[in-house]
């Protein structure tokens, strides 16, 4: 499963508008059920204002109903490896659990997988704000 959730990422990363990096991202999220949502950076010539691949594919999660997330595949075709920005760790952790599974690539596939836990451990949780 994650082999096709990688898929799903890299076909994401190739609809990347990335002109002013040229660093072009995919991720893709799996739910429980079986729906994957995913995405791509976009950038804009005012920087700032540009989002991450990951930001995309929660955009697309949550507006396709949300749900459990099982795991999650990042993918960037110029950095093996690459892990989410500190942000998306934070956008990721209000959805994911802290068991789901966040998979590392490179070009050909998955090369680390590691919890949601370990990729932000001790988040801010917005717990005491609901
Ligand atoms: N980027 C992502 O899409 N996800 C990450 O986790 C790291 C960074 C994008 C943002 C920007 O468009 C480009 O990579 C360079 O920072």
């Amino acid at each position: 499963m994650s082999q096709e959730l990688f898929e799903a990422a890299r076909e994401a990363m190739k609809k990347a508008y990335a002109p002013y990096s040229r660093f072009p991202v995919g991720a893709a999220i799996r739910t429980r059920d079986g729906r994957v949502f995913s995405g791509a950076n976009i950038e804009v010539a005012s920087y700032p204002e540009g989002w991450c691949a990951e930001t995309t594919a929660l955009g697309h999660y949550v507006m396709g109903g949300g749900g459990k997330i099982a795991e999650i595949a990042v993918i960037a075709e110029k950095m093996a490896k690459v892990t989410p920005c500190g942000g998306c760790r934070q956008r990721l952790a209000e959805f994911a659990s802290p068991d789901a599974l966040v998979h590392l690539c490179d070009e050909t596939g998955v090369v680390e997988t590691l919890t949601m836990n370990e990729l932000l451990p001790l988040g801010f949780s917005g717990d005491i704000l609901k």
